[in-house]
């Protein structure tokens, strides 16, 4: 066979690992061709691909980013899109595709796949926000990276009795927030599941302070909101898919707490620091079984599928499956958080 392989959307830690799995099994195992198409659906539209060898995936497996490129391109954005990621699908005599992505890349994999195409989906996300798997290959490194940096944080808030205001990625769902959150011992967490009484917040922070405590950590994702009318936001600008482009709650926020409490207030915003560098080991792991799944898929013919973690099995899961809802942070998971909360 012929297979053609895409990472779209953000990158993410993992990918790389993925792609050397489904390459390693692919051409090693079963004899298969394979070719990767650049930055996402892009490749597949301008019809730019680069061939996947055993030795152009050697040394991948620690590798952060995507070797292939990625980009937000949406072939539905404009009417021939579809049409001409067809048409290079039927020029290079590609049997099948492997789009690795999130929500959005694995939403066009399924109304593809609708259109004929023979495609097999790998989700990923830092942000764990599909409700099709347990889990995402990145989430586990992002969650790590926003650990580590609350806990340094931490030395800075207790030695100048400041509120430390940390602002992490998580567009629609506060997973990334709520675990750092909860590994970091945060006093405060806010998530775009739940807009926020900013009046409560400071609040929380005064009673915390009359207590004894000299600073506090305030971890939230970027998405979060606030209750309507009560604080005003900047609009961020779209991108392919209609999401808006995140980043300054956190700033917002800090400005606010030291106004309405007095307390020195500061803000660090990690962003794309918890999607860079190296996967940790889980994420490594959870990255090579998803690709061994995704080719033994399409070795098998089964497509329309995407592979999973349920549990601590990888399996299969109809696409349509995947895209049809965000997985949203689970209400007990947060209650545990909270009962550490001012
Ligand atoms: O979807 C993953 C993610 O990291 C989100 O948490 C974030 O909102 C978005 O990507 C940022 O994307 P970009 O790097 O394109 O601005």
């Amino acid at each position: 066979m012929r297979i053609g392989m895409l990472t779209g959307g953000g990158d993410c830690p993992g990918l790389n690992a993925v792609i050397r799995a489904v390459v390693r099994k692919g051409e090693g195992h079963y004899e298969h061709e394979i070719i990767g198409y650049r930055h996402g659906w892009r490749g597949l539209i301008e019809g730019e691909s680069v061939p996947l060898t055993l030795a152009s995936v050697r040394g991948l497996l620690p590798r952060g980013g995507t070797i292939l490129g990625t980009s937000r391109t949406n072939p539905f954005k404009s009417d021939d899109g579809p049409a001409r990621v067809l048409a290079t699908v039927e020029r290079d005599r590609v049997d099948a595709v492997i789009a690795i992505g999130g929500e959005d890349t694995l939403g066009v994999a399924h109304k593809l796949a609708g259109e004929g195409m023979n495609v097999v989906g790998v989700p990923k996300t830092i942000d764990n926000d599909l409700s099709a798997t347990d889990f995402t290959f990145g989430f586990h490194t992002a969650v790590q990276i926003a650990t580590d940096a609350i806990d340094r944080l931490h030395t800075t808030a207790e030695s100048h009795d400041r509120v430390m205001v940390v602002e992490v990625m998580g567009r629609h769902a506060g997973w990334i927030a709520t675990y750092s959150g909860l590994a970091g011992g945060a006093d405060i967490i806010l998530v775009p599941e739940k807009p926020f009484d900013i009046d409560e917040i400071c609040g929380r922070i005064r009673h915390r302070h009359g207590r004894g405590a000299n600073f506090s950590i305030v971890v939230v994702a970027e998405g979060a909101t606030p209750v309507e009318g009560t604080m005003e936001l900047q609009a961020g600008t779209l991108d392919d898919f209609g999401h808006v482009r995140l980043g300054g709650i956190g700033n917002r926020l800090a400005a606010e707490i030291e106004d309405r409490t007095g307390y020195e207030a500061r803000m660090t915003q990690l962003g794309h620091l918890l999607r860079g560098g190296t996967p940790s080991a889980y994420d490594r792991v959870i990255a090579t079984r998803f690709g061994v799944e995704a080719i033994d898929a399409v070795h098998e013919g089964d497509f329309g599928v995407m592979v999973a973690l349920r549990g601590t099995d990888v399996l299969r899961v109809p696409l349509a499956e995947g895209v049809v809802e965000l997985k949203t942070v689970d209400q007990r998971l947060f209650d545990t958080a909270a009962v550490f909360f001012g």
